[in-house]
């Protein structure tokens, strides 16, 4: 499974690139309205910023919602730099607009999917990536991570090239449950992610390793 992080700040993209396990990048408007990025050129400026820092895709969302302000968004996102996916919006014009980039060969990601219809669209236009939200699927009471298998099931069915980005990743045992289920990508907070690397047994095994390393080299 690939991780990518959700976030635009650009300290937690390097601390996770560090780790050497970073795989890619999603950022949406209000991932950039948190970290004050503001301004059409700021905005671009700092996806660029973004792409020199990882080695993978990283996700720019249009901000247009009609096909041809999508087309022109999306033209100019991809050009910026090879690694931009362009993210649009899960609606009638967001597919169209899917189908036209997925004919030009320009790397997608549906964003704000919450049905297994809706994503079974996207495969269908030809997006490289579908975004289906857990966390805010919980939000509401509904299992997100059933929408999640239920998406393996029907692009398995039919071998949908489109990779299953699970997204609005919230806490750590949704990492795990997304490897579970055969997510192809999983996109959330660093802490997250380094959630995984925490165990007690862990930190008491290495702290009574190193007193018995001391207690017989002092
Ligand atoms: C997806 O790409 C979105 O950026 C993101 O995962 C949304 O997460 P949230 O529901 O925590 O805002």
């Amino acid at each position: 499974m690939k991780f990518f992080i959700d976030t635009a700040n650009l300290e937690q993209i390097k601390e996770a690139q560090a780790l050497g396990i970073l795989d890619g990048v999603t950022t949406n408007p209000s991932l950039m309205a948190k970290e004050g990025i503001s301004g059409n050129d700021n905005v671009m400026n700092h996806y660029k910023t973004i792409c020199e820092i990882v080695d993978g895709d990283v996700s720019a969302e249009v901000i247009a919602t009609d096909y041809q302000g999508m087309i022109e968004e999306g033209e100019y996102l991809a050009s910026l730099h090879p690694q931009i996916v362009v993210k649009i919006p899960m609606i009638k014009d967001g597919i169209k607009a899917i189908k036209y980039f997925s004919s030009k060969g320009i790397k997608t990601n549906c964003t704000l999917v919450f049905s297994s219809g809706q994503a079974l669209l996207a495969a269908k236009a030809g997006a490289t990536y579908v975004s289906p939200f857990i966390g805010r699927l919980d939000d509401i009471s509904t299992e997100g991570m059933r929408l999640i298998e239920d998406i393996r099931l029907i692009y398995d069915n039919y071998a949908y090239d489109t990779q299953i980005l699970a997204a609005s990743v919230r806490h750590t045992m949704h990492i795990i449950q997304c490897a579970e289920v055969g997510a192809d990508v999983m996109t959330g907070p660093l802490s997250a992610i380094l959630g995984l690397l925490k165990h007690p047994l862990t930190d008491n095994g290495l702290a009574q390793f190193l007193a018995d390393h001391a207690k017989v080299n002092s």
